[in-house]
């Protein structure tokens, strides 16, 4: 396999698999394709965007004849698929523009790898359509055990239990969808279309549901680096609800790693879902997050606990998510390489080492650059 579309490769995960590929593989040709919304930003790929084994092509999935040229053009055999509007608060507020790049985006690029994939002699021989999706689709689990023990209780030993009174502890690939905000319902949408293409046409492909991640380059509208960055200029930190809510959290580049494997060594029109059985509530996460900017800021402990605000709960707030990653751990051999500790102070370290990457964009000047950039085009 040559040619390799990554498709939302200028956000925050998408840029992290453009560079291990780039990287990993020079024999590879990486066309990363993205639209370049708010949150598309190619200061993420400053590192490696000369590289001779990488093109960036600035187009919209949902625009099926761009699609259609861009996989001819560069005669496309692989499609790591990551392109898609990702956060829930905005799904809620404007669902359409989520049903529009999730799911029609999704399937105009399904339309157009398959009219060219067909057309070839050997067909879907060595091709694949990797997409990559969520755990929110599987909707949300209880917060508390049946026996009376608080989340997070995640571990390996636990993982697979069910028990009668309560249904499942995690998500599993055989858990049921149930989808609940506009964001996880136009995920699961895409999910489906992308399992159909394989029923009905044959489409070689393979679907992933992974847990929150974190790490370098996420947008700051997100939990971590927003609170990170609200602490520096000691803003105040909105806890929806009571901050119960918990989340399992992987750092980025396992989850980069993942992709790998199964782009490679996954089986066709399986899935695997990815998580690192490391769930936190909100708000013990949060004072993880204030004790390290803290110190790393040189301030005392306990310095910026007053920022913390309890604000009204987010409209369906999914309680729990969980997810049983041994699939992938058991069949390719995947495990996270990071303890939490050590991925949540490289994180913060970033951030902080990154100021600049931070200001240019709470400050909107890399919008205006690409608006420069790309006018009349
Ligand atoms: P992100 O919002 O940081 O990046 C999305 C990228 O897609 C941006 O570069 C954006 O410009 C691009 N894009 C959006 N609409 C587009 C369109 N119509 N055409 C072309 N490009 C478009 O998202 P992320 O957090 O990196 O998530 C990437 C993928 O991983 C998404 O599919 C998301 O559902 C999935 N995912 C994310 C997480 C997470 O914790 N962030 C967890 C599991 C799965
Ligand atoms: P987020 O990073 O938006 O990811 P997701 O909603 O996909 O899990 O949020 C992570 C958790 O943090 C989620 O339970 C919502 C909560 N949250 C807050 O309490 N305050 C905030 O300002 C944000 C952005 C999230």
């Amino acid at each position: 396999m040559r040619n390799i579309l990554i498709t939302g490769g200028a956000g925050f995960i998408g840029s992290h698999v453009v560079r291990l590929f780039v990287n990993k593989y020079p024999d590879y040709h990486i066309v990363n394709l993205d639209k370049l919304t708010y949150a598309g930003n190619l200061a993420n790929l400053k590192d490696i965007e000369t590289r001779p084994n990488y093109t960036f092509v600035r187009a919209d999935i949902a625009d099926l004849d761009e699609m259609r040229r861009v996989i001819r053009e560069y005669e496309i055999d692989g499609i790591i698929h990551l392109a898609a509007e990702s956060h829930v608060d905005r799904s809620i507020k404007d669902p359409f523009t989520f049903a529009r790049t999730n799911v029609m985006g999704t399937l105009a690029l399904l339309q157009a790898a398959k009219e060219y994939w067909e057309s070839l002699p050997e067909r879907y021989e060595g091709k694949r359509f990797y997409h990559i999706s969520t755990d929110e689709v599987y909707g949300a689990l209880e917060l508390t055990h049946p026996e009376g023990v608080d989340a997070p209780f995640s571990t390996k030993a636990s993982s697979g239990q069910k028990h009668e009174a309560y249904g499942e502890l995690f998500f599993t690939e055989e858990t049921k969808y149930n989808p609940h905000s506009p964001y996880s319902a136009s995920k699961a949408s895409s999910d489906h279309f992308v399992r159909a293409y394989h029923d009905t046409y044959g489409m070689p492909t393979i679907v992933t549901n992974c847990s929150n991640n974190y790490g370098p380059y996420q947008f700051p509208e997100k939990l971590i680096p927003l609170f990170i960055n609200n602490i520096r200029h000691r803003k105040p930190l909105p806890v929806y609800g009571k901050g119960e809510n918990v989340r399992d959290w992987l750092y980025v580049e396992d989850h980069a790693r993942a992709i790998d494997t199964i782009f490679h060594e996954g089986r066709v029109a399986d899935t695997y879902n990815i998580g690192g059985f490391n769930e936190w509530k909100n708000i013990d996460i949060i004072r993880v997050i204030i004790r390290t900017v803290d110190r790393l800021l040189g301030n005392p402990e306990g310095y910026s606990d007053e920022l913390i605000t309890f604000v009204t709960d987010r409209l369906g707030h999914d309680m729990r998510y969980a997810i049983d990653s041994r699939k992938l751990q058991r069949e390719l051999g995947w495990e996270p390489s990071l303890q939490f500790e050590e991925g949540i102070e490289k994180t913060v370290r970033w951030y902080l080492d990154n100021q600049e990457w931070m200001d240019n964009i709470t400050s909107g000047d890399y919008e205006r650059y690409y608006e420069e950039m790309y006018k009349g085009r």
